[in-house]
């Protein structure tokens, strides 16, 4: 739960957001990026770039890896193949997160897969065990192996934060990169959709294109009425105005107008006092989490709901995989709500499968011809501008740089507070 003072600032920081993006949409405008910009088609199709950006983004940075709501009781895991690194997760009997290199002190095998709920894990190839707080308590014929330290053989941690119903782990046993410092205070507005109290409805994954071409497309609401003609609908607002904190960006239409929750209707927000305004009216659009996070909210049957889409870099640079979460407010209580809650899910597959990822598909094979030196991203396509900015100065940043930096962009975002 978030303290009182957090709060507070928090909503104020949300209520100061919908006042900008009612401003603009009165006023017919939006925010712009100062120019038009040229990424170089490299960003997209450079193998040895994208081996580089597993190793200097996906394995350095914190990254999302589940919602809280997944691991919901003691004892609960989940392993994971991240860029190649194995994580297990799981959920301490004191309730707090573990995360840690799934791989057996004896001889590196992962000590499970999958997920499930277990207080111990024992090692299928030689049967030592630990407990889910990664100490080794086991070893297999001990006697016959002989003497061993278990304290310094427990399995490797990896610096883990739970933050508003989400769960952050870097993939670096030796990081000392503060994952507060490099969330920017934003995990304190995520904290405004209590994610904490949620329930994961459904999840599943879906094979994409470059993990860049893709997360492109979360940033973006130029395409909608474009792309998604045939499934939002060709009148959908193609405006959208970026805040940021750090890398991480929320996107929202610069307009008067919000859901109202549970219904198609439009709540005109000029006309509801500001301590009326709903929470999720004050969360509308997509927050993305940097560098493979997107979360959207939904209302199939009735019941609040959002997407996570969680990205991971695929085999080949022209390969990605993504989970889709769908996690709800309230358990549905109706087989109608259920239905209308799965069939939400089962509709953003197909909007994101058949619409997006299949685009960039074509996108990216059109790219791998060379032909092509750079892309555009225009004036009204700040948050992408924004992304591909970031994403080149973190590859690009030392170790001790990567600190200064977040250390620096936190230090900025708790002046603005
Ligand atoms: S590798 Fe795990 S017990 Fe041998
Ligand atoms: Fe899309």
């Amino acid at each position: 739960m978030l303290c009182g003072r957090t709060h507070i600032m928090s909503r104020e920081k949300l209520l100061e957001m919908n006042r900008s993006l009612i401003q603009h949409g009165e006023a017919g405008t939006m925010d712009l990026a100062d120019q038009v910009a040229k990424i170089p088609v490299e960003a997209y199709t450079d193998i040895t770039l994208f081996e580089r950006e597993k190793e200097r983004i996906f394995k350095r940075l914190p990254l999302m890896v589940a919602p809280s709501c997944e691991l919901p009781e003691p004892g609960d895991y989940k392993a994971m193949d991240i860029a190649g690194v194995p994580l297990l997760l799981t959920r301490k009997r004191d309730g707090s997160v573990g995360a840690f290199l799934n791989m057996c002190s004896h001889r590196g095998n992962p000590v499970v897969s999958g997920t499930g709920n277990a207080s111990r894990f024992t090692c299928g190839y030689h049967g030592w065990t630990f407990k889910n707080d990664g100490d080794l308590v086991g070893v297999a014929s001990p006697k016959d192996f002989g003497a061993v330290d278990k304290a310094e053989l427990c399995l490797k941690k990896f610096p883990v934060l739970e933050s508003a119903g989400l769960i952050w782990a870097t993939l670096d046993v030796d990081s000392t990169l503060s994952i507060e410092d490099y969330l920017c205070g934003y995990d304190d507005l995520l904290a405004a959709f209590g994610f904490e109290d949620w329930i994961l409805f459904d999840k599943r994954e879906l094979p994409g294109p470059n993990w860049k071409t893709a997360y492109d497309g979360y940033l973006d609401f130029y395409h909608l009425p474009v792309l998604h003609a045939n499934t939002f609908g060709s009148d959908f607002f193609n405006r959208a105005n970026y805040f940021a904190w750090g890398p991480h960006q929320r996107l929202a239409n610069p307009s008067k107008f919000a859901q109202r929750t549970g219904s198609d209707e439009m709540l005109d927000l000029t006309e509801i006092p500001e301590d009326d305004w709903p929470i999720d009216a004050l969360v509308q659009g997509v927050w993305t989490i940097f560098p493979h996070i997107s979360i959207a909210s939904f209302y199939g049957g009735g019941g609040r709901g959002a997407m996570i889409s969680q990205l991971f870099p695929g085999e080949t640079v022209g390969e990605s995989v993504t989970t889709q979460f769908y996690v709800m407010e309230r358990e549905p209580e109706t087989e109608e709500q259920r239905k209308g809650a799965q069939e939400q899910f089962d509709f953003l597959k197909i909007v994101v499968r058949d619409e997006d990822y299949s685009t960039g598909k074509r996108q990216h094979d059109a790219l791998m011809s060379g032909q092509m030196g750079h892309v555009l991203f225009g004036r009204n396509e700040g948050g992408g501008q924004v992304f591909h900015q970031w994403a080149d100065k973190l590859v690009n940043a030392s170790d001790d740089e990567l600190k200064d930096i977040f250390a620096a962009e936190n230090a900025v975002a708790q002046a603005a507070e």
